[in-house]
C-alpha cells in the first residue's frame, strides 16, 4: 500500500458515486483511503432522493483528526453541498494542509441532474477552492456554470480550460463525457499546454460515478508520488476499464466494476 488519500465528499447509498467510489477506487490503486463525510444521500442509479447535511464543524473535525494522526499525501474534494461546509474545508486546508496536493473536484449536479450544491456555493468554489488546487476536473456543464458562459465543443472546452485556469488551479482537466461523438476527449490545460486524451465512447448506461472514479484515481497518483499527467492516464485506464466491465446493476445509470483490479479473472 502506498499513497494516503483523504476523501472529502458526499456519501452515495447506492455505493457507485461519492465516497463509496471513491474509496474503492484509491483500495483498487494501492492507496489507502481515509474520509471526512459532508453529506449523506439517500441514492439508487436513477437519481438522488434524499440529502441529509453533515454539521460543517463535523466535517472539519472529521479532517483535522485525520490530518493530525494518520496525514495525507493528497486530498480529494468532492460534493460539498452547503457555502458553510465549503468555508469549514477551506479553513481547514489553509492552516493544516497548504503544501498537501489538492483535487478538487467540483461536483454541482447528479448524472440525473439533481443540483448537488446551493448557488452561493458556486461563488466559494470558484474564489476559495479553486486557487487551493493542484487540479480541477470540471464535466462540461461544472465549467460552463463556473466560467458562467455556456461549452458547446472542443474549442469552447480548452477556452474555458484557460478561463478556469485564471481563477488559480495549476491544472484543469476538462472531462469530455458530456459531449457528443465517437470518442470521449478529456482536456488537461495546464499554463504551458493543452493535452488531449482520447478514448473511444463505450457504449453503456453504467457510467454512474465516472466522475468520482476519475478524480479519486488522480489523486491516488499524486499521493503514490505520480506526475500529474501519469495520474490522469493511469486514472482514465482504470476507469475506462471499469465501464467496460460494469456489472448491469439497478434501473438507471449503473455502477462500475471498481474491483478489476484485484479480482483474479
Ligand atoms: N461512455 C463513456 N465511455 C468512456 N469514457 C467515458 C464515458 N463517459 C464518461 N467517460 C469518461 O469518464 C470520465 C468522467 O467524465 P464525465 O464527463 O462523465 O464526468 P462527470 O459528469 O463528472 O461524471 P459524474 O456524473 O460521475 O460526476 C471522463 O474521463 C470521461 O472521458
Ligand atoms: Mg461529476
Amino acid at each position: 500500500m502506498k499513497g494516503r488519500v483523504l476523501i472529502v465528499a458526499g456519501s452515495d447509498s447506492g455505493g457507485g458515486a461519492g465516497i463509496q467510489a471513491d474509496i474503492k477506487t484509491v483500495t483498487a490503486l494501492g492507496g489507502y483511503a481515509a474520509t471526512a463525510i459532508t453529506a449523506l444521500t439517500a441514492q439508487d442509479t436513477h437519481t438522488v432522493h434524499g440529502i441529509y447535511e453533515v454539521p460543517p464543524a463535523f466535517v472539519g473535525q472529521q479532517m483535522e483528526v485525520v490530518l493530525g494522526d494518520i496525514g495525507a499525501d493528497c486530498i480529494k474534494t468532492g460534493m460539498l453541498h452547503s457555502p458553510a461546509i465549503l468555508w469549514t474545508i477551506v479553513d481547514v486546508l489553509t492552516r493544516l494542509a497548504p503544501d498537501v496536493p489538492l483535487v478538487v473536484d467540483p461536483v454541482m449536479a447528479a448524472k440525473g441532474g439533481a443540483a448537488l450544491v446551493q448557488p452561493e456555493t458556486i461563488d466559494v468554489i470558484r474564489s476559495k477552492l479553486l486557487p487551493l488546487a493542484t487540479v480541477v476536473t470540471p464535466n462540461i456543464p461544472e465549467a460552463a456554470l463556473l466560467i458562467g458562459r455556456p461549452i458547446q465543443g472542443a474549442k469552447d472546452a480548452q477556452e474555458a480550460g484557460r478561463a478556469l485556469l485564471a481563477f488559480g488551479p495549476k491544472a484543469v482537466l476538462i472531462k469530455g463525457g458530456h459531449l457528443d461523438g465517437p470518442k470521449v476527449v478529456d482536456l488537461l490545460v495546464t499554463e504551458k499546454r493543452a493535452i488531449r486524451l482520447e478514448s473511444p465512447r463505450i457504449a453503456s448506461t453504467s457510467t454512474h460515478g465516472t466522475g468520482c472514479t476519475l478524480a479519486s484515481g488522480i489523486a491516488t497518483g499524486l499521493a503514490q508520488g505520480m506526475a500529474l499527467e501519469a495520474a490522469v492516464r493511469r486514472a482514465r485506464e482504470y476507469l475506462m476499464e471499469a465501464i467496460r466491465t460494469a456489472p448491469g446493476f439497478g434501473g438507471g445509470h449503473g455502477p462500475l466494476n471498481h474491483g478489476h483490479t484485484l479480482v483474479r479473472k
